[in-house]
């Protein structure tokens, strides 16, 4: 598929398609062939954009949830019919495997789908008030509100399903939406931005600016965005919290996902293949892949090898390739900061057991043992495809290891134990445990985010819309209840 077009992909100024003051290139991470060319809003545009969302934010707030959820069904439809050139889209721009760009298009389709089925049943609650006599013959009446217009700060890993993670909560409850793409991989939020101008929603129910960061950071300070929802690296998003203290900021952050392998689980080369693939899926790009690998003493003789069998036999290469599971990272800078960190962790005693080697972009699919738990590949988010293990003498002690991060997203424990799983359910310090498989398990309506230094808020398209709203409680007085 081409994807160079004549002009500059337009931005999306309320609504509208519009040519910049400014263009940015995208290139191939894979080879650094020019992908696309997208225009860059000015400064005025920017300011329509703002003022248009504003405005539209009272007639959206009231438009009838038919109406906002045809339009979501009508979105997810779009997707559907376009889902081939997506595919080809995210790869183009983000360097993920073909069959990985396409799973991502299919859960975008469902994340609107799912939002429609929202929007239609999302309502508030009445809370009887006669539980004291003060309250007798009063009645609460409690509604959920949209906070206002919400600007989403999505990243380049999950191009088009993470824009939608931020688009389909905003228009479910009915708040203008300003998304602001990674710059990396602009293009499939302006192609989403098509199919929004196809959905008869008014004027500045909408925008797509690819900007740069100063742009950003006077975005995240103008008070007519309420909201900023943000998913991408904890240093700028903890920055951009700091920045705007009165807004309601949600979070969506990075991790350094435990996948627990107990004694008890029935079958390590199952779970062995469950964690080579989901450490390396999308070349370890995603806030929950799998990387700290925490195995019982009682197995490891009999996991730590198969791992490394399953994860040598990972094919890395050009993602365009259908035999390729391992694409490259998104840029050079991404490949040589992995190496270092292998590097540091490998001076100061681990081992390598696979991997270890780069090629451009693309890195070796690695495992590393004997990690000193300082090093960066288990302290820090390595956002790459190493896996780091640890052999540990109980499940008492790998629950200890889960939580001794600075992270919390998401956990995998392959354990069959029930009680344990209640355990680690309630113990765990993160937002999400998966029992019987790994930690990068996402259905899209699920409740999703982090603890500790993986953020604050939640997506999953329900719990969003709770985060992008506020109750309003009317109370009625003197009623026959
Ligand atoms: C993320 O990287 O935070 C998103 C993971 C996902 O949606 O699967």
């Amino acid at each position: 598929m081409d994807t160079i077009t004549p002009q500059p992909r337009p931005a999306w100024i309320a609504g509208r398609p519009e040519q910049g003051e400014g263009t940015l290139l995208v290139s191939h991470p894979f080879d650094g062939t020019e992908v696309a060319a997208v225009a860059v809003p000015g400064t005025e545009q920017v300011e329509r954009a703002v003022a248009a969302a504003a405005a539209v934010a009272p007639e959206l707030r009231r438009a009838p949830a038919h109406v906002r959820a045809d339009a979501l069904d009508l979105l997810s439809r779009g997707l559907a019919e376009r889902a081939e050139e997506l595919a080809e889209v995210i790869t183009a721009e983000n360097g993920k495997p073909f069959k990985w760009s396409e799973a991502e298009v299919r859960r975008a389709i469902s994340v609107f789908r799912i939002a429609a089925e929202e929007a239609r049943r999302f309502t508030g609650d009445l809370q009887r008030l006669d539980t004291d006599e003060s309250g007798e013959g009063r009645l609460a009446m409690i509604r959920r509100v949209p906070r206002g217009p919400v600007l989403g700060i999505s990243p380049f890993n999950f191009p088009l399903n993470l824009v939608a993670h931020k688009v389909a909560p905003a228009l479910a409850v009915g708040a203008p939406i300003i998304v602001k793409p990674a710059p990396r991989t602009p293009l499939s939020a302006l192609i989403l931005g098509e199919l929004l101008a196809e959905t008869g929603l008014p004027e500045g129910a909408f925008s797509v600016l690819p900007l740069g960061n100063e742009e950003t950071r006077a975005l995240v300070a103008d008070p007519r965005l309420p909201v900023v929802s943000f998913t991408g690296s904890g240093p700028v998003g903890w920055a951009l919290a700091e920045a705007a203290p009165r807004k309601h900021v949600v979070l969506e952050l990075g991790g350094n996902a435990a996948a627990v392998v107990l004694g008890d689980w029935p079958d390590l080369p199952g779970a062995a293949a469950r964690i080579a693939t989901f450490g390396n899926y999308q070349a370890g790009q995603s806030c929950i892949a799998v990387q700290r690998v925490i195995v019982e003493r009682s197995v490891a003789d009999e996991f730590v090898p198969a791992l490394v069998s399953a994860v040598a036999a990972l094919n890395t290469g050009d993602p365009y390739d259908t035999g390729v599971d391992v694409g490259p990272v998104v840029d050079e800078a991404a490949a040589k900061r992995i190496m270092d960190w292998i590097a540091e962790a490998v001076a100061g005693g681990a081992k390598v057991l696979t991997g270890g080697t780069r090629e451009g972009t693309s890195v070796e699919p690695t495992v590393l043992t004997d990690v000193p738990p300082d090093a960066r590949v288990w302290a820090d988010e390595i956002f790459g495809p190493v896996l780091a293990v640890s052999v540990v003498d109980s499940a008492d002690e790998a629950l200890a290891a889960v939580n001794a991060s600075a992270f919390g997203l998401q956990a995998g424990i392959f354990t069959r134990d029930l009680p344990l799983a209640f355990r680690a359910s309630a113990e765990l310090e993160v937002g999400g445990v998966i029992i019987g498989d790994v930690p990068s398990y996402r259905a899209d309506q699920m409740p999703y985010g982090g603890v500790k230094g993986s953020g604050v808020g939640r997506e999953g398209v329900l719990a969003a819309m709770r985060d992008l709203t506020e109750d309003r409680v009317t109370v009625f007085a003197g009623i026959d209840l």
